[in-house]
């Protein structure tokens, strides 16, 4: 089995670019099904969910490849299905995007119920109710999702939950819907922008993105042309987190700052030094153990829940108890049994951690219980004494793309091994 082992304790110093945003990419491939003629969109990371997601829009008939480095050339002009199969879609989360791409391209569309990371449920109920709203038929079946419109028409849709899904997939139908949508108590992550962003530059006539009311003029056609992914966030976090962890020097690049408001504010607190510069963060510690802090997941501009496992790693070893609490999903700690395994103290009371800091944590063989889990797990290994090998890793290649590179050219002692030898000697 695939395992990636690291020899904690070296301090993270140099610099790192961070890749196109996943979450931002995957949607606006699946966006680009509702465009006639070619997009080449640039800064995509090349990660699994988007090979998944080529997959997917070339067996629907369009045309889609990486062309080079980052690069990804569609042409959906010829796209001819509007069904994708479960055994496909249940990969990833972002698949139920193509909901509202074909819906939005055919009126028609049959998706699987989307699949991705298992955090407790993962309802689509206000996908739907959006889709409704536009004028849709909605039925599930056999775990697919079948819509159908003779015409799509806009509508006000009012988000009883502020959902990054259900804002993107009625944003995308409604792009190619007759008259106005406004979608009120929309989600205002940065992705939601980007994906705003590329819709208006193929021609669509969105307003509000990045507030939580979004309106969308319906336009007659997507048109082609090119655009670049922002930086990932996530992918952002998750480096400065692990600078902070090592107690190295660290300067982050292809970064957007304003993004990283809600954790540089929450690492600042801890203690840890931050320098921001246009498109960099230079993350550095002044070698005392860090601070116990409160950390409570929220939308956007709040902490994000996809930071939250890589955070609390963080807090095992800071000095006194810190509370985390998971606004987000329902069931969003199943990885802190594998840290208390490496010798954290961790205990969970519903949406809530307890994590009393503890001097260190020490190397074991844990498993990767979901992505940002898997990247909670490296970060560990880091900062453990001794040797971790993290298991699982599919769910680590879903969203980080060159990861153990990355952090080998910042010093990392890191590999990815096949075999179940003693690796330590490999390392480094
Ligand atoms: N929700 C509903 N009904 C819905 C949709 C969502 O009740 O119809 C609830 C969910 O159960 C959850 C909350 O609303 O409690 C937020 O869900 P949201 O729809 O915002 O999440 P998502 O669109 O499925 C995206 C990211 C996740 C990230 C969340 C929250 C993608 C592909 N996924 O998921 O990213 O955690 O937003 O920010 O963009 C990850 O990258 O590791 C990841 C899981």
């Amino acid at each position: 089995m695939e395992k990636l082992v690291i020899l904690g304790g070296a301090k993270l110093s140099g610099e790192v670019e961070i890749s196109g945003a996943k979450n931002s990419a995957v949607a606006i491939l699946a966006a680009t099904i509702m465009v006639k003629g070619k997009c080449r969109i640039e800064n995509v990371p090349h990660v699994s969910d988007i090979n998944v997601l080529i997959d997917i829009i070339s067996g629907l008939g369009g045309k889609a490849q990486f062309a080079s480095k980052g690069v990804v050339e569609i042409d959906c002009t010829d796209l001819n299905k509007y069904e994708a199969d479960w055994e496909t879609v249940r990969r990833i989360r972002a698949s139920s995007y193509l909901m509202g791409a074909l819906l939005g391209r055919f009126g028609h569309a049959r998706v699987g119920m989307p699949g991705g990371c298992d955090f407790g449920v993962r309802p689509i109920d206000q996908h739907i109710k959006g889709f409704k709203n536009l004028g849709a038929e909605v039925e599930v079946d056999h775990g697919m999702v079948d819509l159908k419109a003779d015409r799509l028409i806009g509508d006000n849709i009012y988000l009883d939950v502020v959902s990054v899904g259900a804002t993107i997939n009625i944003m995308l139908a409604a792009c190619l819907a007759e008259g106005t949508t406004v979608i009120e108590s929309a989600a205002k992550e940065p992705h939601i922008v980007d994906v705003a962003n590329f819709l208006n530059c193929m021609g669509a006539n969105i307003k509000g993105a990045g507030t939580d009311v979004i309106k969308i003029k319906g336009v007659s056609e997507l048109h082609g042309g090119e655009f670049s992914v922002i930086p990932d966030q996530i992918e952002a976090g998750t480096f400065m987190i692990a600078a902070a962890a090592t107690g190295g020097d660290v300067t982050i690049t292809n970064i957007i700052p304003e993004h990283m408001e809600s954790l540089s504010a929450k690492l600042e607190e801890m203690g840890v030094i931050i320098d921001e510069y246009d498109e960099a963060i230079r993350i550095r510690t002044n070698g005392k153990p860090l601070k116990c802090a409160n950390v409570k997941t929220q939308p956007y501009p709040g902490f994000p829940t996809d930071l939250q496992p890589q955070v609390l790693t963080l807090l095992t070893t800071a000095n006194g108890t810190s509370l985390v609490t998971e606004n987000v999903w329902d069931n969003r700690f199943k990885y802190v049994d594998e840290l208390n395994r490496m010798g954290a103290k961790i205990s969970v009371d519903g949406r809530v951690a307890a994590v009393e800091g503890r001097p260190n944590l020490t190397g074991a063989p844990v498993y990767a219980t979901d992505l940002r889990a898997g990247a909670a797990m490296v970060i560990a290994g880091l900062m453990a004494k001794g040797v971790t090998e993290i298991y699982n890793l599919k769910y680590i290649d879903r969203g980080y793309e060159n990861l153990e590179e990355k952090l080998r050219s910042l010093g990392a002692q890191i590999a990815r091994r096949n075999d179940s030898g003693n690796v330590r000697a490999d390392i480094g």
